[in-house]
């Protein structure tokens, strides 16, 4: 036998050499859901390790993560039940307090790369992304509301925002509204491929933002999140967003999406990130709370898998335990 693939795997150290793929801190984005206040550290029930932060709380939290190399962080607002109305007017409000959370991180950590969520539903008494009319989600209708919304988040300091209500034509409509406003280097990450997925249950219970049955629409996002059946979609919206002046593309969730990554990655020239979305944490902490499995091997391969499909960024809400594992040398090979 002249060839053993097993002598590239017989130590340590030819293993750390050999390895194609690595993931680095520095390539994952931490989500962080905030609430308006002071003193809250409110965990999310069914997404355990992460919480609700009001400000105060918040600053030493984000502190504590640059310590670790982890520099990228996607905000998400829980809005007062009485800030919300059918047109989301509260997002691009003066006194909405995600704008001023964010002015303020910014100020005490402007070496943080601070990413948006450019949605209706945390704002919307439907708890749709888009608006509510006629017994439909109102594509045309909802472009203006984004573009104001991106708008004051972009007034707000964010360095890329982050569409993801999946309306046709969103990408392009912000991008110009961006320009026109001046805030030509203020980036887009469009969720490209965003499946109508049953993994963000918890997401949705920390902003208590589920759709809800209203005007003849039904309680799902089926009429503007892409079907899970569908690949060729996929290709379809990226072109789109692509073509529109998305400056990255999304996938979203990850690990049941996993060939999703692969072919807009192999498609695209330029970078690829996967959403871990919130029910897929959960699994896996339930099995490792459950003693099933052990979270400090099954974390980092499964954000190893992630990577190696075609994600070179990875939004995930163990982006702060990998980061405290690569600092302890635990990752290896
Ligand atoms: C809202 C939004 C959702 C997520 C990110 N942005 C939920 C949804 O589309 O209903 C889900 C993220 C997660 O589950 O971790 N536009």
């Amino acid at each position: 036998m002249r060839i053993r693939p097993r002598r590239n795997r017989k130590s340590k150290a030819t293993r750390a050499l050999l390895r194609e793929t690595y993931l680095m801190p520095e390539q994952l984005i931490y989500p962080l859901f905030l609430a308006d206040g002071k003193g809250i550290k409110q965990e999310v029930p069914s997404l355990p390790g992460n919480y609700r932060w009001s400000i105060d709380t918040l600053l030493p939290e984000i502190e504590s993560c640059l310590e670790l190399g982890l520099k990228s962080f996607i905000l998400f607002p829980a809005i007062a039940e009485e800030n919300k109305d059918k047109t989301a007017t509260h997002s691009y409000a003066e006194d909405n307090f995600y704008l001023e959370v964010t002015r303020k991180i910014k100020d005490t950590f402007p070496e943080t790369c601070l990413i948006s969520d450019v949605a209706m539903d945390p704002y919307s008494s439907d708890g749709h992304d888009g608006l509510v009319g006629n017994g439909k989600i109102l594509n045309d209708e909802t472009l203006p509301i984004l573009g104001k919304m991106s708008v004051a988040q972009a007034q707000a300091g964010f360095d890329i925002l982050g569409p993801s209500d999946m309306m046709d034509g969103r990408v392009g409509y912000i991008r110009d509204a961006l320009d026109l406003a001046g805030y030509t280097d203020t980036g887009i990450m469009s969720y490209t491929a965003k499946y109508a997925s049953a993994f963000y249950g918890p997401f949705r219970d920390a902003l208590d933002s589920a759709p809800k049955e209203n005007d003849d629409v039904p309680a799902d996002k089926k009429t503007y999140q892409m079907d899970p059946a569908n690949k060729k979609e996929a290709l379809r919206e990226a072109t789109l967003d692509y073509d529109e002046g998305a400056d990255f593309l999304m996938v979203k969730p990850a690990l049941n999406y996993l060939d999703i990554i692969h072919i807009i990655n192999e498609w695209s020239d330029i970078p690829v990130a996967a959403y871990h979305v919130s029910g897929e944490c959960a699994m896996l902490i339930a099995a490792c709370q459950n003693g099933w499995l052990d979270f400090n091997k099954a974390m980092p391969e499964t954000l190893l898998s992630i990577h190696r499909a075609g994600a070179q960024v990875i939004l995930t809400y163990f982006a702060k335990a990998y980061a405290q594992m690569w600092k302890d040398g635990k990752i290896t090979g």
